[in-house]
């Protein structure tokens, strides 16, 4: 059976190609198991393709990026590429692939396995049960970026905001929140910044125009930060623009155990002639290497951004929730990865734990 789901690979850098090789694993499952055949290619990016053709994103990746259905993006960087110049650096082409496909709405959910509420920093009954979405802006913001050389050298990063670019994300996140417990957050700096004051006004007119059934309530980024680690439970939807949203993500993905738990989706505008939106899927913990290439890396946040894909690039909820079961059955079992190593656990490495889900996603079909 032929199928029009096309899935484009991207491994990228230093665990990047580790923790793709287990999501291929899990998309090959489907497709022999349940005939949900994913038409699967892959390509370079980052500081893999800056060494092989010296762009960080080659045009033909681009072009394949563009007409696949969802892109599965691993990591970028490396300290080989740190001293680089700025559009020589792997992250350009993360951030190319963010622009041109105009992922505008980045989702980052951070929700704590039962099993490892105790691997968090936090005490275990601040995170247990805890289930939050951020809604980062990843289009705009800090767009103008250059160094000015009059003397003194000047770095100027410009941020900027307009209209259409917060209340398009507003609605998805108020939308988002409709189908959770109908609460968001939308944080900024309204006290110190003019896009800050732009962020809560607009925010504020599209919850009164679409949305009033909604509960908004507006916070400031640097009280978020601190709220996140003091209580974490009280939010359920983050609304926030492009920089808050990195820091924030971050913060909030150490709550559930390990940053080598967290997925992310990074969704474009619905084609109004074809219902069809471009869509990227990474994991947040970025390209680790200080590990890479032990086989040892956290593959769950890679399978668990998969399973973001079954369900926003696919319509495939009922194949997400038994991805997401099995990853929470093989937690539960006492199985993890390094970043994730307690007492009275047991350590595996990648492929090892990549095995242990397959098993769950068996175990479930029956
Ligand atoms: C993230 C990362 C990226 C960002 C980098 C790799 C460009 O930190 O996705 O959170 O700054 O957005
Ligand atoms: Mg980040």
């Amino acid at each position: 059976m032929s199928s029009n789901k096309s899935l484009l690979i991207l491994p990228g850098d230093g665990i990047g190609p580790e923790v793709m090789d287990q999501v291929v694993r899990v998309a090959d499952w489907f497709g022999r198991e349940r005939a949900v055949k994913f038409d699967l290619d892959d390509g370079m990016v980052g500081g893999a393709a800056l060494d092989a053709e010296g762009t960080a994103m080659p045009d033909a990746v681009m072009a394949k990026a563009r007409a696949s259905d969802a892109v599965m993006f691993g990591a970028v960087g490396g300290p080989k590429w740190d001293a680089n110049p700025f559009h020589l650096k792997p992250e350009q082409g993360l951030l190319r692939l963010r622009k041109e496909l105009d992922l505008f709405a980045n989702l980052r959910p951070a929700l704590c396995f039962e099993a490892l509420a105790e691997a968090s920093s936090l005490k275990a009954d601040l995170v247990s049960g805890l289930d939050i979405v951020i809604v980062r802006e990843l289009t705009g913001g800090g767009s103008f970026s250059e160094t000015v050389a009059d003397g003194n050298r000047k770095g100027v990063d410009t941020q900027l905001y307009t209209t259409p670019e917060i209340h398009r994300i507003a609605r998805v996140a108020f939308d988002l929140a409709r189908k959770r417990r109908n609460l968001v957050h939308s944080s900024e700096k309204s006290n110190v910044m003019h896009t800050g004051v732009l962020w809560r006004e607009e925010v504020t007119a599209i919850h009164e125009a679409e949305f009033s059934d909604v509960e908004l309530r507006h916070i400031l980024a640097d009280n978020c930060a601190m709220q996140l680690v003091r209580a974490p439970k009280q939010f359920d939807v983050i609304v926030t623009d492009n920089l808050f949203g990195d820091m924030l993500s971050d913060v909030a993905a150490m709550l559930t155990g390990s940053l080598g738990m967290l997925p992310s989706a990074s969704l474009g505008a619905e084609d109004p002639a074809t219902g069809k939106r471009h869509a990227l899927y990474e994991p947040v913990h970025g390209s680790a290497p200080d590990i890479a290439g032990q086989g040892v890396a956290n593959p769950l946040a890679s399978i668990l951004s998969f399973a973001m894909a079954l369900r926003y690039s696919f319509d495939l909820g009922e194949e997400a929730d038994m991805v997401e079961a099995a990853v929470a059955g093989v937690l539960a079992d006492g199985l993890r990865t390094g970043d994730l190593a307690q007492a009275n656990t047991q350590r595996v490495n990648t492929a090892e734990m990549g095995d242990a889900v397959l098993r769950g996603m068996e175990k479930a079909a029956g």
